[in-house]
């Protein structure tokens, strides 16, 4: 694979999006009547892809296609199709924009900022198997019963979905300084205030190319690549604030 192909295909994702977009732009243009042109946000944020924490080729049971896959085109297809979104946004005049418009555009802010971010969470968690430390062990125990009981709670909510498309979270909620395992369809329906300790992607794109439908087992092999040295710093940084 060559730089040129990921950046062929990453590009293509992105612009499948922003053609979207530029569709809803071109409406709204039609409907909106003349008027003096609104000064655009002066400096749009942009994100940058972030390296894959792990080397591909040493995971457990997920061949490096699927890995490098998902890294390229659903992780940094969010990224491109973010910054691309937070251009069109920096340019509109909310004061003329039809609410269709602006629903769309947030919407789809929202959900490829929360691919980015729960994308993050994920690769952050696959590595060489470990366990959790004394600190995360004994949050988790106080708050399901037990390591056994979290595990059968977490991996029965990523076999639920199977087939359809959504994570699984392992959430601490600071409102209730304590940990739960969280639903999130969408990129979006996740625990309000919620911060996120380990992630389970359950999208077709993070198991098809390697398991078919077998979701189950797609989810038995992310259990036995679990590497928690990240869930812990987390883990640790939330509960101290
Ligand atoms: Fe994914």
């Amino acid at each position: 694979m060559t730089a040129t192909d990921v950046e062929r295909r990453t590009f293509l994702s992105a612009t499948a999006g922003s053609a979207a977009i530029a569709t809803l732009t071109a409406h709204a243009a039609q409907a909106q009547p003349s008027g003096p042109p609104v000064a655009p946000r002066s400096t749009p944020m942009s994100y940058a892809m972030k390296p894959l924490p792990f080397d591909p080729q040493k995971i457990k049971g997920l061949s490096e296609k699927i890995l490098v896959s998902h890294y390229e085109n659903n992780y940094g297809g969010a990224v491109k199709r973010l910054n691309s979104i937070i251009d069109q946004l920096a340019t509109l005049d909310y004061d003329k924009a039809p609410g269709f418009l602006i629903n769309g555009l947030k919407r789809e802010e929202l959900i490829a900022t929360n691919s980015m971010i729960l994308h993050e969470f994920y690769f952050a968690g696959l590595g060489e198997q470990n366990a959790p430390g004394a600190g995360l062990a004994d949050a988790i125990a106080r708050d399901f019963g037990s390591m056994d009981r979290w595990r059968s709670e977490f991996v029965a909510m990523g076999k639920a979905q199977g087939g359809g498309s959504g994570w699984v979270i392992l959430t601490y909620s600071p409102r209730d300084k304590r940990l739960l395992n969280s639903w999130a369809a969408d990129h979006t329906t996740t625990l309000a205030g919620g911060e996120p300790v380990l992630v389970l992607d359950m999208y077709e794109h993070a198991y098809q190319m390697d398991f078919g439908a077998r979701a189950a087992d797609y989810v038995a092999t992310i259990m036995s690549a679990l590497n928690w040295s990240n869930a812990d710093r987390l883990y640790a940084q939330y509960s101290r604030s």
